[in-house]
């Protein structure tokens, strides 16, 4: 049996509100939105994964497709699967887990075109565009869609993507590697406490961020002669990340002069939990050197995040 074959393209998409208007302007309709859990496993060629969907059922779906940044064709085989447990397990013992990807996706479709908002756990928002091909299809038509639809949602260059979610969060580091922190980081959240505004606590803290697609941004804590309105250097930070473009937090470091570890607050540990994943490694440095690194799911276990509230 031959395989179906898309059209496809993925981008960057730091604000999701604008392309779904973008969309609908053009012509497409809001199909609603869905939970996916898609388990790829280790294999030989190609990929495969056992997507698990809500409301839906669950398929596995093995495919081909180049890395290319840009559109590109994917070739792929879609399997309904009635016990998705069994399945994950046989797989899983065969061939290995490889990673796990939760997303939320709102689907709208235009003509044969599926438009994808996907917001990825761990990695930010993205939208596809996934021109689905009717079969022996010189794939004109398709391209033709794909080029239309790009146009009308205004995806520049820059915000193209290669690769899947997958090769994405495969390619972040690992608390658990317990890396150094990334020197730049380091120095802007040092710089950032010894600009700290804390008159009362005498207690300057600065954090800095960095995101799944490497930009950093630093905040320190501001303490207020109303002492409840004080706000955290995580939170300070936080705030220049959202006015910055927003996006997933790789890679946290807090810094403060101390001779005592400092660890986020309770409050801070909620805030970083809605950008950070529970792996993302948590620096907790004082001037001179690390004292821990750490992660969020250590820090701030069985959590609540925005993949539990629906839109
Ligand atoms: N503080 C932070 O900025 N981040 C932390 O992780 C712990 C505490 C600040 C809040 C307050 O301004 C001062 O440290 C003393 O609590």
């Amino acid at each position: 049996m031959e395989a179906a074959r898309n059209v496809e393209l993925k981008a960057h998409d730091p604000a999701p509100a604008p392309p779904r208007e973008r969309a609908l302007a053009a012509g497409a309709r809001d199909e609603g939105l869905l939970r996916q859990r898609d388990t790829y496993f280790t294999v030989a060629a190609g990929r495969l994964k056992l997507r698990e969907e809500d409301p839906g059922g669950a398929t596995l779906i093995g495919y081909q497709r180049p890395d290319a940044g840009g559109e590109r064709v994917s070739a792929y085989r879609l399997v309904a699967v009635p016990d998705p447990e069994a399945m994950r397990a046989a797989l899983a013992d065969a061939n290995g887990i490889d990673v796990v990807v939760v997303k939320r996706r709102h689907l709208l479709l235009w003509e044969t075109v599926r438009i994808h908002l996907d917001e990825v756990r761990g990695l930010g928002s993205f939208l596809e565009l996934e021109a689905v091909a009717a079969p022996g299809s010189d794939l004109r038509r398709e391209r033709e869609q794909v080029a239309h639809l790009r146009e009308a949602l205004d995806i520049p260059d820059e915000a193209l993507r290669e690769g899947s979610y997958a090769d994405a969060l495969r390619g972040r580091p690992a608390a658990a590697a317990g890396g150094e922190p990334d020197p730049e980081l380091l120095a802007l959240a040092r710089e950032a406490a010894g600009r700290a505004y804390a008159p009362y606590s005498n207690f300057p803290v600065g954090a800095a961020l960095r995101t799944a697609d490497g930009r950093r941004f630093a905040g320190a804590n501001v303490e207020n002669a109303a002492y409840p309105q004080g706000q955290c250097a995580e939170a300070s930070a936080i705030g220049a990340l959202v006015a910055g473009g927003g996006g997933a937090i790789a890679e946290v470091v807090v810094a403060a002069p101390s001779t005592e570890l400092v660890t986020p607050c309770g409050g801070c540990r909620q805030r970083l939990r809605e950008f950070t994943p529970d792996d993302a490694p948590i620096h907790l440095v004082d001037l001179a050197r690390v004292r821990r690194t750490t992660s969020l799911g250590e820090l701030l276990p069985l959590s609540f995040g925005p993949e539990h509230l629906a839109t």
